[in-house]
């Protein structure tokens, strides 16, 4: 064989593809271990999206406390420990905006240019107007709210759990963060109106991440939703004119929002919607699921609002901050709830390599943190999976503080801004629906559905509450 032939292109293009690979091998090396699968782009995506919580537990067994997931074109890396959390809450390489715009424009129709021009004013203002400061401003209207609703529901009755903490849950938020009587007027708008909320909250994840044209009913509820905010903007525009009236959270987001743009105002309320309406009464339906199905606390929560309230069950209850903080049971068997039923992942996009134990996370990775897992972890949550509400006697919740490591919130520059308002209402609502019936579950308390990821899992079945007025 000629020295020329050596050279020849053919050669040329083995000899670069075999330095290619090893290079990218070198690479990958220094990347976290990183479950692929053989299909290229879909990668690991049927498996992952099978059962993706369990995915997630197992891949971390396997292959250690960093790993990256391959799936539907999207590299996910995973962080499980200390180290890697410390990076996502704290590294500036990692960006909350950038990782939730894509999903929020898929599932509101918010462009990528006012989502990021507005969305630090906008969380500016949530943040001071459900702070610890003034979230006590909320506690009148929601009890009132909760009253009004209660009163509607009766003196006795059995209904699905779901359906029935839903059924306080909506308007009274909906009347308290948007404006008093928004949609909720006639019977079948009422009754549509929580069809298509209910579509479009199941179907939101996958609305997050999939083209609509594959998810007809989600996106006809979308729509649906958008409509109703479109013809109901006026109304929630007029507080300027109504003296005296003070201006809801919604009212003072659109303010910020229509000083750049008047046109996504009703994405701005879908959004909102559904932020202040998915988790929080999933959360009452944890709550009341846990505490009725473990007679002793159910018991020591009775006596505890007894010795504030009462034991007539027939009265139109004020609750005051006061009440509230001699009911700490409560607010432990809340936080308990939402420990063990936590959102499956919250994410992040790395900017910037990032680096995390001996691995480098490449720019363009979405950085993932499972609170739902972490909460199971026993070296930070003893006896992880046991429903335990004394365990919160050692968090400083006077200092507004939770639990090391508890997650469900987010954390960092942009954790909820809802969760003192989410507590509030959670905490009114179980005093009040205890306060005023004897309850029994008359089925076991479903396992939670584990096919989503965002948010507080729902229950996998139907689980029917008995509520009698107490005499
Ligand atoms: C117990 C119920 C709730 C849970 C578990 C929850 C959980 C979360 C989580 C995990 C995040 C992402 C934070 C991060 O990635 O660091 C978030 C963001 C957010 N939550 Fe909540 N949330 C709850 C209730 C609420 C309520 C009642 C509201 C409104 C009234 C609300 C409004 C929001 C908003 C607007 C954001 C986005 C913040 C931003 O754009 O920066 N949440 N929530």
């Amino acid at each position: 064989m000629g020295i020329m032939e050596l050279f020849s292109p053919v050669a040329i293009a083995v000899l670069g593809s075999c330095v290619l690979y090893l290079f990218f091998r070198w690479k990958n090396l220094r990347g976290p271990p990183c479950i692929q699968g053989w299909i290229p782009w879909i990668g690991v995506g049927f498996e992952f999206g099978k059962a993706p919580l369990e995915f997630i537990e197992k891949s971390r067994i396997k292959y250690g406390p960093i790993f990256t997931i391959l799936a539907m074109g999207k590299r996910m890396t995973f962080v499980t420990e200390e180290e890697g959390i410390d990076v996502f809450l704290k590294s500036k390489n990692v960006d909350f905006e950038l990782a939730v715009q894509d999903p929020v424009y898929h599932t509101a129709r918010i462009p990528k240019n006012i989502f990021l021009t507005l969305h630090e004013k906008l969380y500016v203002l949530m943040k001071g107007k459900m702070g610890t400061f003034n979230i006590h401003h909320f506690t009148g209207q929601l009890t009132e709210e909760f009253h009004e609703q209660l009163e509607d529901i009766g003196t006795h009755g059995t209904m699905d759990l779901s359906k029935f903490v839903r059924r306080l849950f909506y308007p009274a938020t909906i009347n308290t963060l948007f404006k008093k009587g928004l949609f909720l007027t006639d019977e079948t708008k009422v009754k549509e109106f929580y069809q298509h909320f209910q579509t479009y909250d199941e179907g939101f994840e996958y609305g997050s991440q999939l083209p609509e044209w594959l998810l007809r009913n989600w996106s006809k509820s979308k729509r649906w939703l958008l409509a109703l905010f479109e013809k109901n903007i006026e109304e929630l525009r007029a507080h300027e004119s109504v003296a005296g009236h003070s201006v809801t959270l919604i009212q003072a987001m659109l303010d910020i929002v229509e000083m750049e743009t008047r046109r996504f105002s009703p994405n701005y309320g879908l959004m909102m919607l559904w932020a202040s309406l998915a988790n929080a009464a999933p959360v009452a339906f944890w709550t009341l699921g846990f505490v009725l199905t473990h007679p002793d606390i159910h018991k020591t929560v009775l006596e505890g609002i007894s010795s504030v309230f009462g034991t007539e069950g027939k009265d139109k209850i004020k609750v005051s901050e006061a009440d509230l903080k001699k009911l700490l049971l409560i607010k432990w068997c809340i936080l308990e709830a939402i420990r063990l039923r936590a959102p499956g992942v919250i994410t992040r996009k790395v900017l910037k390599p990032v680096k995390i134990l001996s691995h480098t996370v490449p720019p363009g990775d979405l950085l993932m943190m499972s609170p739902f897992w972490l909460h199971r972890n026993p070296k930070y949550f003893p006896e992880p999976d046991t429903f335990k509400p004394e365990r919160w006697k050692e968090a400083s919740l006077d200092k507004n503080a939770f639990l090391d490591c508890f997650m469900a919130f987010g954390g960092g520059k942009f954790q909820c801004p809802g969760r003192w308002f989410a507590l509030l209402e959670v905490q009114i609502c179980i005093i009040l629906v205890l306060y005023k019936y004897d309850c029994r579950l008359l089925d076991p308390l479903p396992k939670q559905s584990c096919l989503h990821l965002v948010g507080i899992p729902q229950p996998e079945g139907k689980c029917r509450i008995e509520y009698k007025q107490r005499t």
